[in-house]
């Protein structure tokens, strides 16, 4: 395994195949630095079109950086292709060759490297058993369910026995329970081979929970690294404070400033105690989700009404009925303050480097 790091990272592509006649660029990569250690799984979150797939070729070598270096385990790469960085990446349409079979999918690659057929076939049965697919060496992938083929992609990947694993979406096929138990699958496979990966994804419950940690992208720049408890409790510019969360941060006005905090921190006044802020809020409706009651309310005392969440535990019995004020508070310590301009904390990020 192989620690991986891009410094000043920049990317541009020109928009007129896109786009055309305008003849402009397009940024996708904006000057990002970032650093995977050894063994290290590392999430990249952002929405779609902020630059993460580019990111990932750009490591792997299947595009060529505008500005910037890439290094793997402390040497730069930029300029060297594909096949020498020892990185395996797994596509988000997995790029399984229909018309052959999965044993002949996974020994693929070491085909291409020309390894002799005894020990590609050791290596092949070896990966396949890795991630449980032995019965399916003999199927085509059309045969196969969309976990079956994430894992023949995975297997693919690991026959080359790479120093880094580049992974882009490779659970956006599955359905929402697929995904749970292929995510756990994942994150255990990859502690028993102990490779660097690095996981691309646009869903912020899949790097909660996968990550060791996570860099929140957005336009071709990085906003925030940080372990997962980190950028939650602690992000670092409204951007990350509401794109990770669902529901996501609360921010309320309050003059010049941004104030935001959890909906589980918004909690009936009554049962709030010690430092805290107070806040009368009209409950509009309610949810129940998962034994928890999510309140949609309207703060209405400070200067201009801001919709909010609150998100009560079953153990919270406080009767609450839609149309009626209710004091809520927040306790002090649970605040955040941004820049209403830019966006950015204005108050020291508590936890980590
Ligand atoms: N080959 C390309 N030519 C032109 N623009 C591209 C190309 N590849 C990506 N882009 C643009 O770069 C930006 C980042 O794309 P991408 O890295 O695919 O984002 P993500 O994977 O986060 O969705 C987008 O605006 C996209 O349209
Ligand atoms: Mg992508």
């Amino acid at each position: 395994m192989s620690a991986v790091e891009v410094r000043g990272l920049v990317k541009t592509f020109d928009g007129h195949v896109r786009r055309r006649g305008s003849g402009d660029q397009v940024r996708a990569l904006d000057g990002v630095d970032l650093a995977a250690a050894a063994g290290e799984y590392l999430v990249l979150l952002g929405p779609s079109g902020c630059g993460k797939t580019t990111l990932l070729r750009t490591i792997a070598g299947l595009e060529q950086p505008t500005g910037g270096e890439v290094l793997i385990g402390d040497q730069v790469v930029n300029g060297l292709p594909p096949r020498v960085r020892q990185v395996a990446m797994v596509f988000q349409s997995y790029a399984l060759y229909p018309h052959k079979t999965v044993l002949d999918n996974i020994v693929f690659p070491l085909k291409a490297e020309k390894t002799p057929k005894a020990e590609r076939e050791k290596k092949a049965r070896w990966s396949a058993g890795l991630l449980g697919i032995e019965p399916l060496l003999g199927r085509k992938p059309r045969q196969l369910s969309g976990g079956e083929r994430q894992r023949v992609a995975l297997a693919r990947a690991l026959v080359r026995d790479p120093a880094v694993f580049l992974l882009d979406e490779p659970l956006s096929n599955l359905d929402a329970k697929m995904r749970a138990s292929a995510r756990d699958e994942l994150r255990r496979f990859q502690e028993r081979i102990g490779t660097t990966t690095i996981y691309v994804t646009h869903d912020q419950a899949e790097a909660m929970g996968l990550g060791d940690r996570i860099a929140v992208l957005e336009r071709g720049r990085v906003r925030q690294v940080g372990t997962p408890v980190e950028v939650y409790d602690d992000p670092a510019d409204t951007f990350v404070a509401t794109f990770i969360g669902s529901p996501p941060m609360n921010l309320v006005r309050n003059g010049g400033a941004l104030v935001g905090f959890r909906p589980e921190h918004l909690l009936p006044a009554e049962i709030v105690s010690g430092e805290r802020v107070t806040m009368p809020l009209r409950v509009d409706r309610m949810e129940y989700l998962s034994g928890d009651r999510h309140v949609y309310g309207t703060v209405t005392g400070i200067g201009a009404e801001t919709r909010v969440i609150a998100r009560l535990p079953a153990t919270v019995t406080v009767p609450l009925e839609p149309g009626e004020t209710h004091g809520f508070s927040v306790a002090e310590d649970r605040l955040r303050f941004f820049d209403a301009e830019a966006g950015t904390r204005t108050d020291p990020v508590r936890i980590g480097p």
